[in-house]
């Protein structure tokens, strides 16, 4: 019998949340097939397609967010949200780039691959630290800030919607692209919706959503979006240089189960299916590792706990004595705030996948396997 293993390395969906997109996304092939012919399949074709994105599901997602923008030219969309964060890191000439104190690793190393250098800004309660957010982005170096605003990739914290405007404020105040990362925004689980600010408020004039489809719908069928403000729309020769034009079928697809519903209500049942999973893990933290530095979670993919006075090699090889798999988040932390974990483990628990009873069970194993490596490391010095 294969050994059981509970791993929280993956934040990705739990595998009963795709079948049902699977079986919607084959039915609605054939509809798609028979309305829209062979327009999907073309690099673009006027007024249907554009190298932006399904034209009407442009539509779709400028009114799912109130965004008042045109969305032709201002609503790209793209084969993930990752794509569209490259793209707008690419439209801006190398520099710093904040992002929260522990964020999203593949955006961060996006960023490092395009020549910007990262720079961490901590977090509070509520979102960023406004004063130091304040004081860096003064600078002329700095570029543009990066937030996952909505359940962080990984920290799990929601921002405050008074954070969100002051940090659009700050960045309106120095010119600079204020890019909100929204791919958890439906991905609350707790019976509250996230609120979305104002876009006719002069204030967000510099704020970006980018967002994704592949933790509410599927992440293998690709599709992500941005809705970006006038100041940012330079990014399509940016765009049309990458590629020739993004994966229509699945946007096509994607738009009509918007239409028919089918994605409020699987919405309706991710709630249902992860609820029990969140409860679980932030009851766990309070019982088993108190006190952890960042808040109980509204929903999103992940938490994470900071092991304090540990090595990295003796806590996870600890856990994976008793078949516990977890990771360390190190990579998720940008290079100016490394330091500051040098005698510690942050880690990233993703817990989706799992059910609540190996949730609880991971997370009390983990707690244990910190003392045994803290007692290893204090009986070999
Ligand atoms: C914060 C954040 N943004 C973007 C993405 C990537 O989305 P996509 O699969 O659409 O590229 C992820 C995936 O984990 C994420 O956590």
């Amino acid at each position: 019998m294969e050994k059981k293993v509970i791993s929280f390395g993956r934040g990705v969906p739990a595998r009963e949340a795709i079948t049902p997109v699977r079986k919607e996304f084959w039915s609605l092939a054939e509809q798609v097939n028979a309305e829209h012919e062979d327009d999907p399949f073309h690099y673009a074709v006027p007024e249907v397609t554009n190298f932006g994105g399904f034209v009407p599901l442009k539509f779709t997602l400028a009114e799912m967010f109130s965004f008042p923008q045109d969305p032709k030219r201002h609503v790209i969309i793209g084969n993930g949200g990752e794509e569209i964060i490259g793209f707008l890191f690419e439209a801006l000439e190398p520099g710093f780039i904040v992002f929260e104190e522990m964020s999203y690793d593949r955006a961060i190393k996006r960023a490092s691959r395009l020549g910007h250098t990262p720079y961490g800004v901590r977090l509070t309660e509520s979102g960023l630290d406004l004063n130091e957010l304040g004081s860096v982005l003064k600078r002329d170096e700095f570029r543009a800030v990066y937030h996952i605003i909505y359940s962080s990739n990984p920290t799990g914290v929601c921002a405050d919607p008074e954070n969100v405007k002051e940090c659009a404020r700050i960045c309106r105040k120095y010119k600079k692209p204020y890019i909100c990362d929204i791919a958890y925004f439906d991905a609350r689980y707790d019976g509250e919706k996230n609120p979305l600010p104002n876009f006719n408020d002069p204030v967000y004039e510099y704020t970006c959503f980018v967002g994704s489809f592949s933790k509410t719908l599927t992440p293998g069928a690709k599709c992500g979006f941005g809705l970006l403000p006038k100041t940012f729309v330079d990014v399509q020769p940016i765009i049309d240089d990458a590629r020739l034009n993004p994966n229509y079928p699945t946007q096509v697809i994607y738009y009509e189960m918007i239409k028919s519903g089918f994605y409020a209500r699987h919405q309706e049942f991710l709630r249902n299916l992860y609820n029990p999973k969140r409860v679980a893990i932030n009851s766990a933290f309070e019982k088993y590792l108190p006190g952890s530095r960042f808040p109980a979670i509204p929903g999103g993919f992940f938490r994470v706990h900071v092991f304090e006075n540990v090595g990295e090699v003796a806590l996870i090889s600890q856990a994976a004595n008793f078949d516990v798999e977890i990771f360390s988040a190190r990579s998720c932390i940008p290079l100016n705030l490394q330091p500051e974990y040098s005698n510690s483990v942050p880690v990233r628990f993703a817990y989706p996948r799992l059910n609540a009873d190996d949730i609880r069970s991971g997370i009390s194993i983990s707690a244990n396997s910190w003392k045994m490596a803290q007692n290893f490391e204090a009986a070999c010095s």
